[in-house]
């Protein structure tokens, strides 16, 4: 089966026989970016977005995608930020073929408007908010009552991270293990921690040198390290969980550290290597490190790119403020 086609079963699969009611008015909605705190890295499915472990993220709240989508009559238009983006924008190829899986059901072409409050492509998985928003947009302009579950599943086929991003604070997406992937879903986690904040430190809003789909399968393919990826990934999700139902903020912060450290180990380790560090991303590390040698409660971490997410407590917010100027501050729960 090729890719195309396997997804497009696996959207049959979750619409099924269901009636469609196309709404005659624009729909409009809004999903959260979100940050692995235990990442998803490594596939075993590329055309269903299966992975090979369970991950873990927090979303960003009001940082993310709103799409207005509506039918349209010659073709797809799509545009991104108030911008109209020409069919040959990689943007617009990756949405359009996201909508073939969807074009079974009474609307042929779509009118796509999506705006980011985040950088695009700037390691800020907005590709995650993006393709949620889209997911969910299609399920409301079809009038199809499906639950946060199957749009989760349909979120997947576009990026796997954006199955998280179906739902805002804590949330973890169960890998699963059947092949058409009906068992790989997101779903919250049953803890909230307003307390618990994430903060990015953007060091570069350039477009990765590598997208994370093919660094991830790179890494599959070729990283040594990459056979101890699995059993560590388990391990600091069991870990994370039990963290943060305790609400013990040094042990999720260390395990969430660790966790984007070994990832960016196994990614280096790969042949081509797939480096995304800046100078400026280790000496952020590092500053990061001497604050909490002097005290302060503060940890990273990174995902595929050169930026530094911080984790902090909500108290701290003035202080970490102030030791990273510019910092876009988010807040997942307000
Ligand atoms: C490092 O979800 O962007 O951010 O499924 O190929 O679209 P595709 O990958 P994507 O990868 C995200 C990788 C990560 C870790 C994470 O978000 O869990």
């Amino acid at each position: 089966m090729t890719s195309t086609n396997a997804a497009l079963e696996a959207t049959r699969r979750i619409v099924g026989d269901r009636d469609s009611t196309i709404s005659d008015t624009p729909v409009e909605v809004y999903a959260p970016s979100n940050i692995a705190l235990c990442k998803y890295w490594g596939k075993r499915d590329e055309a269903l977005n299966l992975p090979i472990t369970s991950s873990l993220s927090l979303s960003l709240g009001k940082h993310g995608s709103r799409v207005v989508l509506s039918p349209a009559t010659d073709g797809d238009q799509i545009s991104l930020n108030g911008q109209d983006m020409p069919g040959s924008e990689p943007f617009a190829i990756r949405a359009s073929r996201y909508l073939d899986n969807f074009r079974h059901w009474g609307v042929q072409a779509f009118n796509v408007e999506a705006q980011n409050t985040i950088p695009t492509a700037a390691g800020l998985a907005s590709s995650a908010s993006g393709f949620a928003a889209l997911a969910m947009a299609v399920t409301k302009l079809h009038g199809w009552d499906l639950s946060p579950r199957e749009q989760s599943i349909l979120a997947r086929l576009g990026s796997g991270s954006a199955s998280r991003s179906v739902y805002h604070g804590l949330v973890e997406w169960h890998a699963g293990t059947m092949s058409d992937g009906t068992d790989s879903f997101a779903e919250p986690i049953d803890v909230e921690w307003p307390e618990l904040r994430i903060a990015i430190v953007l060091l570069s809003t350039e477009t990765k040198s590598i997208g994370s789909r093919e660094a991830m399968k790179r890494t599959v393919e070729t990283s040594p390290l990459y056979t101890a990826w699995p059993t560590l990934a388990n391990r600091d999700l069991e870990e994370m969980k039990i963290a943060l139902r305790a609400r013990d903020f040094d042990e999720a912060g260390s395990i969430a550290e660790r966790n984007a450290l070994a990832m960016h180990a196994t990614m280096m380790a790969t042949s081509p290597p797939v480096v995304y560090w800046l100078p400026e991303t280790l000496s952020t590390i590092h500053r990061v490190q001497d604050l909490r040698g002097d005290g302060m409660k503060l940890y990273f971490t990174m995902d595929a790119g050169p930026n530094v997410k911080l984790l902090y407590r909500a108290q701290d917010q003035e202080t970490i403020g102030d030791a990273f100027p510019g910092l876009i501050l988010t807040d997942s729960w307000g």
